[in-house]
Protein backbone atom coordinates (compact mmCIF):
# COMPACT_ATOMS: atom_id res chain seq x y z
CA UNK A 1 0.00 0.00 0.00
CA UNK A 2 1.20 3.53 -1.24
CA UNK A 3 1.69 5.59 1.84
CA UNK A 4 -0.05 9.03 2.00
CA UNK A 5 -0.56 11.74 4.25
CA UNK A 6 -3.88 12.17 5.36
CA UNK A 7 -2.66 15.44 7.14
CA UNK A 8 -6.06 17.71 6.26
CA UNK A 9 -8.58 14.86 6.84
CA UNK A 10 -6.44 14.63 10.67
CA UNK A 11 -7.12 18.36 10.65
CA UNK A 12 -10.72 17.78 9.48
CA UNK A 13 -11.40 15.47 12.44
CA UNK A 14 -10.05 17.28 15.17
CA UNK A 15 -12.34 20.25 14.46
CA UNK A 16 -15.04 18.08 13.74
CA UNK A 17 -15.03 16.41 17.25
CA UNK A 18 -14.57 19.55 18.86
CA UNK A 19 -17.83 20.64 17.06
CA UNK A 20 -19.61 17.30 17.22
CA UNK A 21 -18.40 14.63 19.54
CA UNK A 22 -19.98 12.77 21.61
CA UNK A 23 -17.71 13.91 24.48
CA UNK A 24 -20.34 13.67 27.55
CA UNK A 25 -20.79 9.77 26.91
CA UNK A 26 -19.79 8.63 30.59
CA UNK A 27 -16.91 6.18 29.11
CA UNK A 28 -15.42 9.38 27.60
CA UNK A 29 -15.15 11.00 31.10
CA UNK A 30 -13.70 8.64 33.36
CA UNK A 31 -10.06 7.59 33.71
CA UNK A 32 -11.33 4.27 34.84
CA UNK A 33 -9.72 1.17 32.97
CA UNK A 34 -12.71 -0.79 34.19
CA UNK A 35 -15.17 1.72 33.43
CA UNK A 36 -13.97 1.68 29.88
CA UNK A 37 -13.19 -1.97 28.96
CA UNK A 38 -16.96 -2.41 30.42
CA UNK A 39 -18.60 0.08 27.76
CA UNK A 40 -16.84 -1.54 25.25
CA UNK A 41 -17.62 -4.72 26.26
CA UNK A 42 -21.41 -3.93 26.05
CA UNK A 43 -21.30 -1.88 23.17
CA UNK A 44 -19.62 -4.72 21.16
CA UNK A 45 -23.48 -5.83 20.23
CA UNK A 46 -25.46 -2.95 21.63
CA UNK A 47 -26.24 0.45 20.71
CA UNK A 48 -25.23 3.31 22.75
CA UNK A 49 -28.63 4.44 23.76
CA UNK A 50 -29.54 0.76 24.87
CA UNK A 51 -25.99 0.74 26.98
CA UNK A 52 -26.82 4.34 28.54
CA UNK A 53 -30.41 4.29 29.47
CA UNK A 54 -30.28 1.06 30.70
CA UNK A 55 -27.63 -0.80 31.44
CA UNK A 56 -24.57 0.91 32.09
CA UNK A 57 -25.33 2.87 35.03
CA UNK A 58 -26.78 -0.01 37.20
CA UNK A 59 -24.04 -2.38 36.62
CA UNK A 60 -21.71 0.17 38.08
CA UNK A 61 -24.09 0.79 40.92
CA UNK A 62 -24.00 -3.03 41.18
CA UNK A 63 -20.59 -3.26 40.21
CA UNK A 64 -18.68 -0.23 41.17
CA UNK A 65 -14.97 -1.69 40.53
CA UNK A 66 -13.72 -4.53 38.42
CA UNK A 67 -12.61 -6.45 42.08
CA UNK A 68 -16.50 -6.41 43.01
CA UNK A 69 -16.74 -8.37 39.89
CA UNK A 70 -14.29 -10.78 40.58
CA UNK A 71 -15.84 -11.58 43.78
CA UNK A 72 -19.45 -11.91 43.00
CA UNK A 73 -21.16 -15.05 41.88
CA UNK A 74 -21.53 -15.53 37.94
CA UNK A 75 -25.39 -15.14 38.77
CA UNK A 76 -25.45 -12.00 40.31
CA UNK A 77 -23.34 -10.80 37.17
CA UNK A 78 -25.74 -12.49 34.29
CA UNK A 79 -28.45 -11.20 36.05
CA UNK A 80 -26.97 -7.47 35.92
CA UNK A 81 -26.39 -8.30 32.08
CA UNK A 82 -30.41 -9.41 31.77
CA UNK A 83 -32.08 -8.02 28.75
CA UNK A 84 -28.93 -7.07 27.06
CA UNK A 85 -28.09 -10.34 25.13
CA UNK A 86 -24.93 -11.90 23.88
CA UNK A 87 -24.18 -13.43 27.12
CA UNK A 88 -20.96 -14.73 26.68
CA UNK A 89 -19.89 -10.90 27.17
CA UNK A 90 -21.39 -11.78 30.80
CA UNK A 91 -19.61 -15.12 31.03
CA UNK A 92 -16.21 -13.43 29.61
CA UNK A 93 -16.54 -10.45 32.22
CA UNK A 94 -16.46 -11.94 35.07
CA UNK A 95 -13.45 -14.46 33.96
CA UNK A 96 -11.78 -11.72 33.01
CA UNK A 97 -12.29 -10.52 36.76
CA UNK A 98 -11.10 -13.06 38.00
CA UNK A 99 -8.07 -14.18 36.15
CA UNK A 100 -6.78 -10.48 36.72
CA UNK A 101 -7.73 -10.02 40.12
CA UNK A 102 -9.69 -7.30 39.15
CA UNK A 103 -6.46 -5.14 37.77
CA UNK A 104 -6.81 -4.73 33.87
CA UNK A 105 -3.70 -4.97 32.23
CA UNK A 106 -2.70 -1.47 30.52
CA UNK A 107 -1.00 -2.76 27.08
CA UNK A 108 -3.00 -4.11 24.08
CA UNK A 109 -1.31 -7.25 24.05
CA UNK A 110 -1.68 -7.93 27.34
CA UNK A 111 -5.70 -6.85 26.95
CA UNK A 112 -6.08 -9.47 23.97
CA UNK A 113 -4.85 -12.20 25.85
CA UNK A 114 -8.05 -11.94 27.82
CA UNK A 115 -11.42 -14.14 27.19
CA UNK A 116 -13.42 -12.11 25.34
CA UNK A 117 -10.97 -9.10 24.29
CA UNK A 118 -10.48 -9.81 20.47
CA UNK A 119 -7.56 -7.29 18.96
CA UNK A 120 -10.04 -4.34 18.44
CA UNK A 121 -11.25 -4.22 21.84
CA UNK A 122 -7.78 -4.71 23.31
CA UNK A 123 -6.66 -1.58 20.90
CA UNK A 124 -9.69 0.10 22.48
CA UNK A 125 -9.17 0.10 25.81
CA UNK A 126 -5.57 0.40 25.15
CA UNK A 127 -5.72 3.56 23.93
CA UNK A 128 -8.65 5.10 25.72
CA UNK A 129 -7.44 3.84 28.95
CA UNK A 130 -3.93 3.87 28.71
CA UNK A 131 -2.95 6.29 25.85
CA UNK A 132 -1.58 4.03 23.25
CA UNK A 133 -1.61 4.62 19.96
CA UNK A 134 -3.39 2.09 17.98
CA UNK A 135 -6.24 1.79 15.40
CA UNK A 136 -9.70 0.26 16.24
CA UNK A 137 -11.72 -1.97 13.93
CA UNK A 138 -15.61 -2.93 14.57
CA UNK A 139 -18.28 -3.16 12.56
CA UNK A 140 -18.37 0.89 11.80
CA UNK A 141 -14.91 1.66 11.40
CA UNK A 142 -15.05 -0.93 8.89
CA UNK A 143 -18.08 0.55 7.05
CA UNK A 144 -15.88 3.91 6.79
CA UNK A 145 -12.70 2.34 5.44
CA UNK A 146 -14.88 0.69 3.05
CA UNK A 147 -16.28 3.49 1.71
CA UNK A 148 -13.23 6.19 2.41
CA UNK A 149 -10.70 3.57 -0.07
CA UNK A 150 -13.89 2.46 -2.00
CA UNK A 151 -13.18 -1.43 -1.54
CA UNK A 152 -15.56 -4.04 -2.69
CA UNK A 153 -14.69 -7.31 -0.53
CA UNK A 154 -11.38 -7.11 1.84
CA UNK A 155 -10.16 -9.80 4.60
CA UNK A 156 -9.91 -8.48 7.66
CA UNK A 157 -5.97 -8.24 7.73
CA UNK A 158 -6.37 -6.10 4.50
CA UNK A 159 -9.11 -3.71 6.66
CA UNK A 160 -5.69 -3.74 9.78
CA UNK A 161 -4.04 -2.10 7.25
CA UNK A 162 -6.57 0.53 5.85
CA UNK A 163 -7.21 1.14 9.33
CA UNK A 164 -3.61 1.70 10.14
CA UNK A 165 -2.79 3.72 6.35
CA UNK A 166 -5.59 6.30 7.56
CA UNK A 167 -5.07 6.17 11.43
CA UNK A 168 -3.54 9.39 13.42
CA UNK A 169 -1.23 8.27 15.65
CA UNK A 170 -0.60 11.89 16.94
CA UNK A 171 -4.27 12.20 18.28
CA UNK A 172 -5.20 8.50 18.84
CA UNK A 173 -7.88 8.81 20.83
CA UNK A 174 -10.05 11.50 19.30
CA UNK A 175 -9.61 9.64 16.06
CA UNK A 176 -10.68 6.68 17.45
CA UNK A 177 -13.59 8.29 19.01
CA UNK A 178 -14.57 10.32 15.78
CA UNK A 179 -14.53 7.29 13.94
CA UNK A 180 -17.25 5.79 16.35
CA UNK A 181 -19.28 8.67 16.07
CA UNK A 182 -18.85 9.47 12.25
CA UNK A 183 -19.97 5.79 12.03
CA UNK A 184 -23.24 5.68 14.24
CA UNK A 185 -24.02 9.16 12.94
CA UNK A 186 -22.53 10.28 9.65
CA UNK A 187 -21.57 7.21 7.81
CA UNK A 188 -24.93 5.07 8.40
CA UNK A 189 -25.42 1.26 6.83
CA UNK A 190 -28.51 2.85 4.92
CA UNK A 191 -28.15 6.80 4.85
CA UNK A 192 -24.45 8.10 5.07
CA UNK A 193 -24.57 11.85 4.91
CA UNK A 194 -21.27 12.67 3.18
CA UNK A 195 -21.69 16.64 2.84
CA UNK A 196 -21.33 16.87 6.39
CA UNK A 197 -18.15 14.19 6.73
CA UNK A 198 -15.00 14.85 7.64
CA UNK A 199 -13.60 12.41 5.82
CA UNK A 200 -15.19 13.76 2.65
CA UNK A 201 -12.32 15.45 0.86
CA UNK A 202 -10.50 12.27 0.98
CA UNK A 203 -13.13 9.75 0.19
CA UNK A 204 -13.48 7.65 -2.63
CA UNK A 205 -16.78 6.08 -1.79
CA UNK A 206 -18.71 9.12 -1.75
CA UNK A 207 -20.43 9.20 -4.92
CA UNK A 208 -21.99 6.49 -4.28
CA UNK A 209 -21.29 4.72 -0.73
CA UNK A 210 -23.68 2.01 -1.18
CA UNK A 211 -21.48 0.36 -3.35
CA UNK A 212 -19.31 -0.14 -0.36
CA UNK A 213 -18.55 -2.83 0.85
CA UNK A 214 -20.58 -5.32 -1.84
CA UNK A 215 -23.66 -6.59 -0.20
CA UNK A 216 -24.07 -10.20 0.44
CA UNK A 217 -26.90 -12.37 -0.41
CA UNK A 218 -28.85 -11.81 2.92
CA UNK A 219 -29.62 -15.63 4.38
CA UNK A 220 -32.97 -16.17 5.85
CA UNK A 221 -32.81 -17.31 9.17
CA UNK A 222 -34.24 -20.92 10.24
CA UNK A 223 -37.48 -21.18 12.32
CA UNK A 224 -37.07 -23.88 15.34
CA UNK A 225 -40.68 -24.71 16.86
CA UNK A 226 -40.43 -25.71 21.08
CA UNK A 227 -42.86 -26.49 23.45
CA UNK A 228 -41.71 -24.40 26.38
CA UNK A 229 -43.34 -26.17 29.77
CA UNK A 230 -43.88 -24.25 32.72
CA UNK A 231 -44.56 -27.30 35.48
CA UNK A 232 -45.87 -26.12 38.66
CA UNK A 233 -46.56 -27.02 41.56
CA UNK A 234 -48.72 -24.46 44.96
CA UNK A 235 -47.78 -21.64 43.02
CA UNK A 236 -44.14 -22.29 42.53
CA UNK A 237 -42.97 -22.71 38.69
CA UNK A 238 -39.70 -25.25 37.96
CA UNK A 239 -36.84 -23.63 36.09
CA UNK A 240 -33.38 -24.90 34.93
CA UNK A 241 -30.02 -23.50 34.25
CA UNK A 242 -29.26 -23.49 31.08
CA UNK A 243 -26.04 -25.20 30.00
CA UNK A 244 -25.81 -24.00 26.17
CA UNK A 245 -22.91 -22.04 25.12
CA UNK A 246 -25.77 -19.24 24.23
CA UNK A 247 -27.17 -19.10 26.98
CA UNK A 248 -25.16 -20.31 29.58
CA UNK A 249 -26.04 -19.87 32.96
CA UNK A 250 -29.57 -18.23 32.89
CA UNK A 251 -32.26 -19.56 34.03
CA UNK A 252 -35.08 -20.67 31.98
CA UNK A 253 -38.25 -22.79 31.47
CA UNK A 254 -37.99 -26.37 30.27
CA UNK A 255 -37.80 -26.64 26.63
CA UNK A 256 -38.81 -29.37 24.02
CA UNK A 257 -38.97 -29.57 19.92
CA UNK A 258 -41.72 -32.41 20.36
CA UNK A 259 -44.04 -32.62 23.00
CA UNK A 260 -47.26 -35.05 23.09
CA UNK A 261 -50.08 -31.90 24.16
CA UNK A 262 -52.65 -34.88 24.23
CA UNK A 263 -52.42 -35.16 27.76
CA UNK A 264 -55.28 -33.61 29.56
CA UNK A 265 -53.61 -31.82 32.47
CA UNK A 266 -51.92 -29.60 30.05
CA UNK A 267 -52.95 -26.06 29.98
CA UNK A 268 -51.43 -23.98 26.35
CA UNK A 269 -50.87 -20.61 27.62
CA UNK A 270 -50.06 -19.16 24.41
CA UNK A 271 -47.56 -18.56 21.70
CA UNK A 272 -44.68 -16.44 21.02
CA UNK A 273 -41.63 -15.49 18.53
CA UNK A 274 -38.62 -14.70 19.64
CA UNK A 275 -35.63 -13.47 17.28
CA UNK A 276 -31.91 -14.84 17.97
CA UNK A 277 -29.11 -13.74 16.02
CA UNK A 278 -28.78 -17.21 13.96
CA UNK A 279 -32.81 -18.16 14.28
CA UNK A 280 -36.22 -17.28 14.85
CA UNK A 281 -37.67 -19.57 17.82
CA UNK A 282 -41.64 -19.93 18.04
CA UNK A 283 -42.60 -21.30 21.52
CA UNK A 284 -45.48 -22.67 22.34
CA UNK A 285 -46.08 -22.42 26.09
CA UNK A 286 -47.63 -24.95 27.83
CA UNK A 287 -48.38 -25.62 31.76
CA UNK A 288 -48.12 -28.71 33.59
CA UNK A 289 -48.75 -29.88 37.27
CA UNK A 290 -45.25 -30.89 38.47
CA UNK A 291 -43.72 -34.24 37.52
CA UNK A 292 -41.34 -35.73 39.94
CA UNK A 293 -37.97 -35.37 38.07
CA UNK A 294 -38.03 -31.50 38.44
CA UNK A 295 -36.10 -30.14 41.53
CA UNK A 296 -36.00 -26.71 41.41
CA UNK A 297 -39.48 -24.92 41.97
CA UNK A 298 -39.56 -21.05 42.25
CA UNK A 299 -42.48 -18.63 43.31
CA UNK A 300 -42.88 -15.39 40.94
CA UNK A 301 -41.03 -13.29 43.33
CA UNK A 302 -37.91 -15.39 43.20
CA UNK A 303 -38.14 -15.80 39.60
CA UNK A 304 -37.52 -12.44 39.20
CA UNK A 305 -34.38 -12.36 41.05
CA UNK A 306 -32.82 -14.83 38.52
CA UNK A 307 -31.35 -14.19 35.39
CA UNK A 308 -33.87 -14.96 32.84
CA UNK A 309 -33.04 -15.15 28.92
CA UNK A 310 -35.28 -12.92 27.27
CA UNK A 311 -37.47 -16.11 25.40
CA UNK A 312 -38.25 -17.51 29.31
CA UNK A 313 -38.85 -13.70 30.07
CA UNK A 314 -41.85 -13.97 27.22
CA UNK A 315 -43.10 -17.06 28.23
CA UNK A 316 -42.98 -15.76 32.33
CA UNK A 317 -45.56 -12.56 31.00
CA UNK A 318 -47.85 -15.31 29.27
CA UNK A 319 -47.99 -17.36 32.26
CA UNK A 320 -48.58 -13.59 34.70
CA UNK A 321 -50.96 -12.95 32.16
CA UNK A 322 -52.64 -16.19 32.83
CA UNK A 323 -52.64 -16.07 36.26
CA UNK A 324 -53.96 -12.68 36.15
N1 LIG B 1 -18.81 1.86 20.37
C1 LIG B 1 -17.74 1.18 20.80
N2 LIG B 1 -16.93 1.98 21.53
C2 LIG B 1 -17.52 3.20 21.56
C3 LIG B 1 -17.20 4.43 22.16
N3 LIG B 1 -16.08 4.57 22.87
N4 LIG B 1 -18.04 5.47 21.99
C4 LIG B 1 -19.17 5.31 21.25
N5 LIG B 1 -19.52 4.18 20.68
C5 LIG B 1 -18.72 3.12 20.82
Amino acid sequence: MKKKSYKTIHQNILTWYKQHGRVTLPWRNTTSAYEIYLSEIMLQQTQVKTVLERFYFPFLKRFPTFKDVASAPIDDVLKAWEGLGYYTRARNLHKTAQVTQGILPSSAEKLEELSGIGKSTAHAVACFAFNEALPILDANVKRILYRFFSLKKCTTKELWAYAYKLFDKDNAYIYNQTMMDIGSIICTHKNPNCTVCPFESGCQGKSNPLLYPEKKAKKTKPTRKHYMVIYHQNKKYALRQNESKLLGGLWGFEQHETFDITSKNITQLGVFTHHYTHFRLDANVLLIPKESVHKSYFTLDEIEELALSGADRKALSILKTYLR
